[in-house]
């Protein structure tokens, strides 16, 4: 197996030979915001500590990154941070506040600091969301922005927290790296927060096109560094988020997403060749994408990640034979009780088929989920996936 050096040799190989069109043994499973609140482990942590601060700290970062493995077999980490240290490193403040999603908690919740019972969903923990306290307002403030190629100076502590991480994992897991795609990421710099129509942002498209195509190369650029960064600290797989897909459409997203997502898979995989590294399997998840799979199919994306909107045997019609298919169930399914997430299951690994296929949610699991039902889900995956 080939090894870089200093880090411990692989015992699980799997996510990666599935990333590669390798085959496998059984299904590699991994599940997206699998560090997080719905973990009481995590929540003990979090407690003590500001969102932002633990992305900040290596230990705290490697320390959150491995709860989800310690609980349940799964075949990736996924680096605890979050797709808005970019804006942070290009001079924007990002702040995690309490109530900014759509559902806010109730001051009981809010006071209670957390504790809640399952099912019940009597008391939610509260609802955190990111907070611009001076998006961009328009094109005269992109030169408040600081120039890309120092963006990633910034950034040591997730490279550090990659590190020490893929050490810890002592090659049980495969370590995933991620970014977020640059029109998800323009989004949250021009809206400030979370937003149902992204009507500020795709303002820009339209009123002030050429200064969107400025702010997204700046992203873009960043994010390569970025990524070859990740790549150079451990990472063994980067996952790029277009988690606002949706709001675009085909013609929206051929103008201002696939030609960015494009040169940050060319750039990355080239400059990580020119640096002696290993290829690096790369994965695309555009959620709420349905529309652009056909053509994020032409981009060197080795892997393809859907939701749970999107059928599995269109997705496979639409992205050809030779794509990695990722995802999709639907995270609300993990409600359900263990037999009806057995049966779901079931019938997403029959319909994605047992190879070319890395399962996953078709989004990232919720605070309010029962840890126990993520058990029941990998458990099923790995029931129904053996050769
Ligand atoms: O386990 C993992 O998935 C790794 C860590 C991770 C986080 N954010 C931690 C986090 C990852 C991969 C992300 C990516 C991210 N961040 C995305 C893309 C994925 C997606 O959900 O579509 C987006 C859009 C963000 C921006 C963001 N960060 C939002 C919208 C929110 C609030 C809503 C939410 O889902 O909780 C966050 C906060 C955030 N990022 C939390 C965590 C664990 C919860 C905040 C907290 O602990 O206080």
């Amino acid at each position: 197996m080939a090894q870089e050096s200093g880090f411990p040799a692989m015992v699980n190989d799997r996510l990666l030979r599935a990333a590669r069109g390798e085959e496998v043994d059984q299904v590699p499973v991994w599940v997206m915001r699998q560090a997080g609140r719905y973990l009481p482990e995590f929540r003990e942590v979090r407690a003590k500590h500001d969102f932002f601060t633990m992305c900040q700290t290596p230990s705290l970062s490697c320390q959150v990154t491995l709860q989800p493995l310690n609980r349940f077999p799964l075949d990736a980490a996924i680096i605890f941070s979050d797709i808005l240290v970019i804006p942070q490193a290009l001079g924007m403040e990002v702040e995690m506040r309490p109530g900014e999603m759509s559902s806010s908690p109730t001051p009981r919740a809010l006071s209670l600091n957390l504790s809640y019972t399952y099912h019940t969903r009597i008391l939610k923990p509260p609802n955190m969301g990111p907070v611009f306290p001076s998006p961009l307002r328009g094109p005269e403030d992109l030169s408040r922005l600081a120039p890309p190629g120092d963006a990633c100076t910034k950034l040591q502590y997730v490279f550090d927290a990659l590190t020490l991480t893929r050490k810890e994992l002592k090659g049980k897991a495969t370590l995933i790296g991620f970014s977020g795609a640059p029109w998800t990421i323009m989004a949250y710099m021009i809206e400030g927060k979370g937003s149902k129509t992204m009507s500020n942002a795709k303002g820009w498209l339209y009123k002030h096109a050429e200064a969107s195509h400025r702010l997204l190369k700046i992203i873009t650029e960043a994010t390569i560094h970025y990524l070859v960064g990740q790549v150079k600290a451990g990472a063994q797989v980067l996952q790029v988020f277009e988690s606002h897909a949706e709001h675009l459409g085909p013609q929206l997203f051929r103008d201002f997403a696939l030609p960015y997502l494009k040169q940050i898979c060319d750039q990355v995989k080239e400059q990580v060749k020119q640096l002696g590294l290993p290829d690096i399997p790369m994965i695309v998840f555009p959620k709420g994408g349905h529309y652009a799979l056909k053509d994020l199919a032409s981009l060197k994306y080795e892997v393809i990640g859907i939701d749970w909107t999107v059928d599995p045997i269109l997705a496979r019609e639409l992205v050809g034979p030779t794509k990695v298919l990722q995802g999709n169930l639907d995270p609300c399914a993990l409600y359900g009780d263990k037999k009806s997430i057995d049966a779901a299951v079931k019938e997403m690994v029959q319909k994605f088929g047992r190879h070319r296929y890395i399962a996953n949610l078709g989004h990232g699991m919720y605070p309010d989920m029962d840890p126990d039902h993520l058990a029941a889900f990998v458990q099923a995956v790995q029931k129904y996936s053996k050769d």
